[in-house]
């Protein structure tokens, strides 16, 4: 695999905003020093293994634990007849935190979904609390369920919620442009059920010192889980401490509170011993969440020259029957291009299943496969290139509020990725170009993930030679130690290397979850904030010292450079000398608060509550990230296998902080976008809603050989709406739209439209 991408602002200082700094924690966890949750060392663990429920829906008529119980080394089994009443019942979002679901196991014999918890075994070690499960005899009275769309017992309902981005949209009279619109797609599309499966599985180990409450968990909130779980747990909060300084991928899987924490800290509690507990990958598939099948109508009415007339954008999700959980993914669909009617509708469908939960740009990935395989089929309709017709309908402003993006580089994406791709090569017919027995096509899409912020807080120390960053923060394998060291280094003139940047413990300085690409833009401005608060403390201080050399000069014009405190005129003193003044270090405390930060919410953060600012919920702006992807795919022309031969993606993100991170985050979400494609499926069977490729064998993603070279291009953007710095973000991004493109490309090789992800050989005979 070849990678290759360019740097679109140069450092300004050496390991600064903008430099290819190599990952601070890369010889760590190549070197196995960095420890994961499960590999922290507790004294005298016990294991606890889980039972998961054999059936989607019914009730438990009867538990055997004899033969279990007679294994020697067997503790304890907590099920619902001795763990019902321990917890407080859970909301998705109040209690801080986020809550993956309102299923709470073990608190009644009901079964709600298959693979539900249904007892926790703990044992000696490991493999007795496995062989107890196995010995676990549990009689079930069962009920047909309902696993997914088209089966009987769906309960249908809006997905309108409270949150503005799951409400409907109109704007203009949509059906009456329809009815009038000279060139017309109307299409269904469906993307299909996807699990994270990040490698590093569902871990929680906990132990009591008394009252004190430690949580080992991968997490991607760890102040959210630390609130959630207290109250979850009737415990004091200030005594319930969270840590999770490294993730082995999180997707959005490690952002919520999942019931097995809970189900650890009681049997902790009760056997006054710490607990591991490692989930199997295939109870990964019901412990935790995954991307719920969607459903679309998408029609685009255009006049003859490919102006976009209407656009009416119709979604259907499923979800578990307790809880009303949605992406509604319509609020960035309608914002692409410059329709003047707009109507959207977004339900959701009850099934008897877990919850679904936030994957990799949730909403995005499923609404733009809906929406851009939808302009590719316009593109034919009408006979226009299909980036032409991007720029034929670029919008000026946010088509369903009228106001201005804060930035918006959509077209200068096309622009770089089309000239890199040679799209100019393409011959526009169908099934018009080849290469000995392939039929090659290709394609392109649009990225796009909303901007967002939260308030957040950062400690930052500056002393003699060095400073620490420290933030309830996480890095899930994307960078974020790295970006924020780069950060901390440039705002105070100091190397990288000085720079120690602690994460990933609720006893640091709190902050928001690392979800929606909101890290990178949340915790790079707080750093910023605190190391400028950091040098007005020592500025002030030299200027203020009736024997020091810049007694009396203007405070603001100091800065911190390799080390140095100097002004302008060419006074200069060591770091060392002006911390002296200071009693030898700066501690700052920042507390950023974004313009529009509502009040209360910095101290929501301290709570654990999310606070989302930019995006759509911006009052001046839309605030979004764009990028354009292209394809090129090869399939076979008798075995109908399909080859992605090219990938290239152009994105515009505001300021790169770092291009060797930033293209490994660009280029990953490109891959996932080419498994959404061609690979990725959660099966279930109908008969028993129960997932039945759980394991990572069966669940396909691809290997090396089915990804080609790829190309990443930055696009130079500067934006000074979307926060300080100008930061974007680029945790998302990418993953939108690659699985349309591919699509797109194999429509251009072939002939056959796929409108139901992912593409399988059968889908393609003729
Ligand atoms: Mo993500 S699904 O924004 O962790």
């Amino acid at each position: 695999m070849m990678i290759t991408a360019n740097n679109p602002n140069p450092p300004r200082v050496l390991g600064g905003i903008g430099a290819a700094v190599r990952r601070v924690d890369g010889p760590l966890k190549v070197t196995g020093g960095a420890r994961y949750a499960s590999d922290v060392g507790v004294t005298n663990p016990a294991y606890a293994y889980l039972h998961t429920s054999a059936v989607a829906l019914g009730r438990i008529t009867q538990i055997d634990e004899s033969s279990a119980r007679a294994l020697p080394g067997v503790i304890e089994i907590l099920t619902y007849q001795n763990a019902a009443g321990a917890f407080d019942p859970i909301t998705l979002f109040n209690q801080g935190g986020i809550a993956t679901t309102t299923i709470m196991p073990l608190q009644s014999p009901d079964i709600r979904h298959d693979g539900e918890i249904v007892a926790v075994i703990i044992a000696e070690t490991y493999e007795t609390a496995r062989d107890a499960s196995h010995r676990l005899r549990i009689t079930y009275d069962t009920r047909t369920p309902t696993a997914t769309f088209g089966e009987e017992g769906l309960v249908e309902e809006k997905a309108a919620d409270g949150d503005p981005r799951h409400d409907d949209i109109s704007v203009g009279n949509a059906e009456e442009a329809l009815a009038t619109a000279q060139v017309l797609v109307d299409q269904r599309y469906a993307t299909p059920i996807q699990h994270h499966n990040p490698i590093e599985l569902y871990t929680t180990t906990v132990q009591w010192e008394g009252n004190e409450l430690t949580i080992y968990e991968p997490s991607q909130f760890v102040v959210g889980m630390q609130h959630g779980i207290a109250a979850q747990m009737r415990h004091d909060p200030a005594k319930t401490h969270f840590v999770s300084p490294y993730v082995g991928g999180g997707f959005g899987a490690k952002a919520g509170i999942t019931p097995r924490t809970a189900l650890v800290g009681l049997a902790a509690r009760r056997l006054n011993r710490p607990v591991k507990l490692v989930a199997t990958r295939d109870q990964g598939f019901t412990i935790a969440t995954y991307r719920a099948e969607t459903r679309h109508r998408v029609r685009l009415g255009a006049s003859g020259d490919g102006r976009i007339t209407c656009l009416i954008h119709e979604g259907e999700e499923i979800t578990s029957r307790a809880d009303k959980y949605s992406v509604a993914g319509t609020y960035i669909s309608a914002r692409m291009y410059a329709a003047p009617a707009i109507r959207t509708r977004v339900n959701v469908q009850h099934a008897d299943r877990d919850t679904p939960g936030y994957m990799r740009a949730p909403a995005e990935v499923p609404y733009m496969f809906a929406l851009e395989s939808a302009m590719d089929e316009l593109s034919y309709a009408v006979g226009i290139d299909p980036v032409a017709l991007r720029r034929v309908n670029e919008p000026e402003c946010d088509p369903v509020t009228g106001l201005p993006f804060s930035s918006r580089s959509l077209n200068d994406c096309y622009e770089a990725a089309a000239t890199a791709f040679q799209w100019s090569s393409r011959d526009p017919r169908p099934a018009s170009m080849t290469d000995g027995d392939w039929q090659v096509g290709m394609g392109c899409a649009s990225a796009v993930y909303p901007t967002y912020i939260s308030p957040s807080f950062v400690r930052v120390t500056l002393l003699p030679t060095s400073a620490q960053v420290e933030v309830a923060g996480h890095d899930l394998g994307t960078g974020a130690y790295t970006i924020y060291a780069q950060v901390a280094a440039e705002g105070l003139g100091l190397q990288v290397e000085q720079v120690a940047v602690r994460m990933g413990d609720s006893r640091l300085p709190p902050a928001t979850a690392a979800v929606g690409s909101i890290s990178a833009t949340t915790i790079c401005s707080a750093i910023n904030m605190g190391c400028a608060q950091a040098l007005e403390r020592v500025a002030t201080a030299a200027v203020a010292d009736a024997e020091g050399a810049f007694f009396g000069r203007d405070a603001a014009a100091l800065m911190l450079e390799g080390g140095t405190l100097r002004h302008p005129d060419g006074t200069a003193e060591t770091l060392e000398l002006a911390l002296v003044r200071l009693g030898g270090a700066v501690e700052v405390l920042a507390d950023n608060a974004p313009p529009g930060t509502k009040p209360g919410a910095l101290a929501g953060v301290r709570a654990g509550r999310l606070s989302f600012l930019g995006g759509t919920l911006d009052p001046q702006f839309t605030k979004m990230a764009f990028g354009a992807e292209f394809v090129e795919v090869r399939v076979h022309r008798r075995t109908r296998e399909v080859r992605v031969s090219r990938l290239v993606g152009a994105f515009a993100s505001g300021r790169i902080i770092n291009p060797l991170t930033a293209r490994s985050q660009l280029l990953g979400g490109m891959i996932w976008g080419v498994s959404s494609a061609l690979h990725e499926a959660t099966e279930i069977d109908h008969r028993v809603a129960r997932y039945t490729n759980d394991n990572l064998a069966e669940y396909l993603i691809p290997v090396n050989a089915d990804i080609p070279q790829i190309e990443v291009i930055f696009v130079p953007e500067a934006d000074p709406e979307v926060n300080a710095l100008g930061i974007k973000g680029l945790g998302t991004l990418s993953n939108v739209g690659t699985d349309a493109a591919v699509c797109n490309a194999i429509y251009h090789a072939t002939g056959v439209r796929i409108r139901d992800l992912p593409v399988r050989i059968e889908k393609l005979l003729p």
